[in-house]
């Protein structure tokens, strides 16, 4: 019996991956490569030491996933497989709505024709939108403020949909904070197309030399230092939260959203400053005006995560600066060119 891992290639995916296989469990990767490459492959099997079949399929094409399905025995879905650029997604909004929730439809149709009802999707913290009240709890009322959030909320509502229809599936919809960080091996990690739209890929950028400078978005928020708050999780623990919600969505049935944050939140001066203290290297900055859609402070109440998954993040503010500073070292222009020493660049402790 597999864990079929939709868009396994990517970020989230990798890193949940390495966990799944440390964990014993056997994994089939689908992704069609739009927003990752395939040399992450080869590097979560050395990670590992194991192997596993992949398929470079599109979830829009219905057949294929089909053929998936035939040809393995898959007893759960981990579903990243999405687009996820929230500027974009405002440019080419059909783009999204049909990539995103087609994809998703194609799934759970063909899921429902293998009898296959187990699922963990990946949400966001974007479905709570513009909310002011913190830390975000599950149950707050949902909004979202862009086509890519639009999805998300659509998807968990399609989701819960096909609950009703039919009480054998069992969904997990989590939703994640600000994943950051990298393998602590340095071997995968965040590899985004062009300059970062996410702060902490830009400030990594900054500090190896590769942008300039980093334009702070509004020191005008009503936080302590002006900046925004978020709630950074590093993706390694996040990844161990898929492991988590996995055996839940598979001794359980219902639809249940988790939090998957640290319930701590930083400012983005607060980070500036960690990576410098991290990295030893400056990281000039400038503040500019906010990002228009921005919201001032967001972190969670993971406490239901904690409660029903037995999941809680472990690791710090050191760790995920470490090893996004070690992941963006060792692979200066991401999984196209390997850069295996560089002297002039360390890792010093907070
Ligand atoms: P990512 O882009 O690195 O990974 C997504 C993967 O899905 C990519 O490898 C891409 O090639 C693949 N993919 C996209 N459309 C596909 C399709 N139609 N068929 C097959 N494969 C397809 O993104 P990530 O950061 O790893 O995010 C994973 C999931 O988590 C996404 O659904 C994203 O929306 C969600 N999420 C991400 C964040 C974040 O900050 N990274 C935050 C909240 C939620
Ligand atoms: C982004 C996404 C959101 C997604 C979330 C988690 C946008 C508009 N929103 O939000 O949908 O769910 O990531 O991945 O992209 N910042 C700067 N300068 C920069 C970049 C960011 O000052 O160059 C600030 C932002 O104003 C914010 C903080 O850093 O206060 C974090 O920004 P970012 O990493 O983009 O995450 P979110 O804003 O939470």
């Amino acid at each position: 019996m597999a864990i079929l891992i939709t868009g396994g290639a990517g970020y989230i995916g990798s890193h949940t991956c390495v966990e799944l296989l440390n964990a014993g469990y056997e994994i089939i990767v689908l992704d069609n490569l739009v927003n990752s490459k395939i040399h992450t492959l080869d590097r979560i099997k050395e990670i590992t030491g194991r192997n596993f079949r992949f398929y470079k399929t599109d979830l829009l094409n219905k057949a294929e996933i089909q053929s998936i399905f035939l040809e393995n025995d898959i007893e759960a879905v981990i579903h990243f497989a999405g687009l996820k650029a929230v500027g974009e997604s405002v440019e080419i909004p059909l783009r999204y709505y049909h990539n995103n929730i087609t994809g998703t439809l194609n799934l759970c149709e063909v899921m429902n024709e293998f009898d296959v009802h187990n699922m963990v999707f990946s949400s966001s913290a974007t479905v709570y939108g513009l909310q002011e009240q913190v830390p975000l709890f599950e149950e707050l009322p949902l909004q979202a403020t862009n086509p890519y959030g639009r999805t998300k909320l659509m998807i968990e509502e399609i989701l819960r949909d096909v609950y009703v229809s039919n009480k054998n599936w069992s969904i997990a919809l989590l939703r994640y904070f600000n994943p950051v960080g990298a393998h602590p091996s340095g071997r995968i990690g965040e590899d985004p197309n062009g300059i970062p739209n996410n702060l902490v890929p830009y400030i990594t950028q900054v500090a190896v030399g590769k942008l300039p400078e980093l334009k702070v978005f509004g020191n005008d928020y009503n936080t302590h230092d002006g900046t925004g708050i978020r709630d950074y999780i590093h993706v390694v623990d996040l990844a161990a939260g898929h492991v988590k919600a996995l055996e839940k969505v598979m001794s359980s049935s219902g639809v249940i959203a988790y939090n998957l944050g640290t319930g701590t939140g930083y400012s983005v001066l607060e980070m500036i400053e960690a990576f410098k203290e991290v990295t030893g290297q400056a990281i000039p900055y400038q503040i500019i005006e906010r990002r228009p859609g921005d919201i001032g402070i967001s972190y969670a109440d993971p406490s239901k995560a904690k409660k029903e998954l037995n999941w809680e993040a472990q690791k710090g503010l050191y760790e995920m600066c470490s090893d996004s500073w070690r992941w963006q070292m060792n692979n200066p222009s991401g999984y196209d060119v390997e850069v295996k020493e560089q002297e002039n660049l360390s890792v010093t402790p907070l």
